[in-house]
C-alpha cells in the first residue's frame, strides 16, 4: 500500500483492527521483513509497518539524512492513519530510530519493543567503517553491500541450514537503492548517544535479542534491559541480528505475551 504525505510517496501496510502495533524495520532493509510477524499478530492488533524513507516502496528524501527524519516518517504515517498512541517494535537500525521517536513524540508511545539494537551511539572506528560502507555502496552497489552484511544478519546456522532465508534477505537487500543504502549510514553515524534516555522510559518496555547475535551482541541488550525501569529481556535461541526472521515463533510469542500483558 502506499500514500503521499508532504509530497513524498510512503510505502506501508495496515491490517487489523486493535491498538496499534508499528514495525520500524533494519539496515538495508524494507518492511517486507515483518512478513512473519503481519501473519502471526494481525488477528490480535492493528498491525502497521512502514518503509523508511528510501527503502522498499517509499520514496528517498535526501536531505532527509539522520534518525530523526526517519522517526517523523513514521509519526506522519500515524498522522495519516489517525493513531494518536502506538505501541512499537524496532529492529537494530529500527530500533536506534524507536529512541528518536521516544525522545521526541514519547506521547504517541504505549509500549516499546527493542530488538538487536544497542543504546550507545558509534565508536569513531565504528563511523569509519560505515564511510567505508558507504564508498563500497556507491562503487559496486547493493549486491556487494549484501555481501558484507548477510554474514552479520544472520546466524552461522541460518546461513548453513535456510539457504531460502539467506536469498530471501539477499533479495531485500537488492532491493534498497544505493542512496537509500548511504542516507542510513550517514543516519547511523551521526545518531546521538541514547545510554541517558534509558533510565527516562516510562512506558512498558521488552528488550529482545537473538542468542547468536554478531552485530549487536546480547551483551549491549543486557546493558540496556538492566537501565530501563521494569523492563522486560528475552533472548531468543538459534538466532543472530534478525532475530523475528530467523526464529518467528519464538519471536512473536515473546512479543505477544509482553504486548498482552501491557493491555491488561
Ligand atoms: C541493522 O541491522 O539495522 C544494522 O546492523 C545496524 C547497524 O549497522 O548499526
Amino acid at each position: 500500500m502506499q500514500t503521499i504525505i508532504d509530497g513524498m510517496t510512503v510505502g506501508y501496510t495496515d491490517q487489523g483492527k486493535g491498538t496499534a502495533l508499528v514495525f520500524i524495520h533494519a539496515f538495508p532493509l524494507s518492511k517486507t521483513m515483518w512478513q512473519p510477524q503481519v501473519e502471526a499478530l494481525k488477528n490480535t492488533y492493528r498491525v502497521i509497518t512502514i518503509d523508511l524513507g528510501g527503502h522498499g516502496e517509499s520514496d528517498l528524501v535526501p536531505w532527509n539524512d539522520s534518525l530523526d527524519g526517519y522517526a517523523k516518517n513514521v509519526i506522519r504515517l500515524l498522522d495519516h492513519l489517525e493513531i494518536p498512541q502506538a505501541m512499537f517494535v524496532g529492529l537494530s537500525m529500527g530500533g536506534y530510530t524507536l529512541f528518536s521517536i521516544y525522545r521526541h513524540y514519547s506521547d504517541r508511545v504505549k509500549a516499546m519493543v527493542f530488538a538487536d539494537t544497542r543504546a550507545q551511539a558509534d565508536t569513531e572506528e565504528g563511523k569509519v567503517g560505515r564511510q567505508a560502507m558507504a564508498e563500497v555502496a556507491f562503487k559496486d552497489g547493493a549486491s556487494a553491500i549484501a555481501d558484507m552484511m548477510l554474514p552479520k544478519l544472520l546466524a552461522p546456522s541460518t546461513i548453513e541450514h535456510h539457504p531460502e532465508q539467506v536469498e530471501q534477505v539477499r533479495q531485500m537487500i537488492l532491493e534498497t537503492p544505493t542512496a537509500g543504502i548511504v542516507v542510513d549510514l550517514v543516519a547511523m553515524a551521526s545518531r546521538p548517544d541514547s545510554t541517558d534516555l534509558l533510565s527516562t522510559i516510562t512506558c512498558p518496555t521488552l528488550v529482545i535479542v537473538g542468542e547468536e547475535d554478531q552485530a549487536t551482541p546480547v551483551a549491549e541488550s543486557q546493558y540496556m534491559a538492566q537501565r530501563i525501569p521494569r523492563s522486560t529481556f528475552v533472548t531468543i535461541p538459534q538466532a543472530g541480528h534478525l532475530s523475528n526472521f530467523e526464529q518467528p515463533a519464538a519471536f512473536n510469542q515473546a512479543v505477544h505475551s509482553f504486548l498482552e500483558k501491557c493491555l491488561l
